[in-house]
């Protein structure tokens, strides 16, 4: 089925300038861009983001990280797309991540990771209303 799914590249790509290499890896694969803003978040904003992982010892450095530079806040469209971003972008901690994934070629570390991805149909329905109104959603 055509999904969409909440992708956010972290500041420590935003800082090197990987926008769009970035950008090119999920249109590659055939994930189309249907929403995009760069935008700066409060740490208070970056946990409520980020509020399921609350009560885990990472919280407050990951909060503390997706607020130290800008970040861009996307939707991305396609067949399976929540699937599609996981495999694109690679396993959580680079050191595990396959050959050609975002994360093997860019990921600093499991916290600096270059990319967020939905992980389910829910969350990807609460992620993007978070960041996006219907509008600014243009398939
Ligand atoms: P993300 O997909 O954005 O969702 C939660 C994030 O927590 C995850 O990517 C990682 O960047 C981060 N994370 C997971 N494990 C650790 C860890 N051990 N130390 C720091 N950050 C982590």
């Amino acid at each position: 089925a055509i999904e969409r799914t909440l992708s956010i590249i972290k500041p420590d790509a935003t800082r090197r300038n990987l926008t769009g290499a970035i950008n090119a890896k999920f249109e590659a694969a055939g994930l189309r861009i249907v929403a995009q803003k760069r935008i700066r978040l409060t740490k208070e904003q970056a946990g409520r983001f980020y509020a399921v992982h609350k009560e885990r010892p990472f919280y407050d450095e990951l909060c503390e990280f997706m607020a130290s530079g800008p970040v861009v806040v996307q939707v991305l469209e396609g067949e399976n797309a929540i699937a599609k971003n996981r495999e694109v972008m690679g396993a959580t901690d680079p050191a595990e991540a396959a050959e050609g994934t975002i994360r093997k070629e860019f990921a600093l570390s499991k916290g600096e990771n270059s990319v967020h991805g939905s992980d389910a149909p829910e969350t990807a329905a609460q992620e993007i209303a978070f960041f996006f109104s219907e509008l600014e959603i243009v398939g």
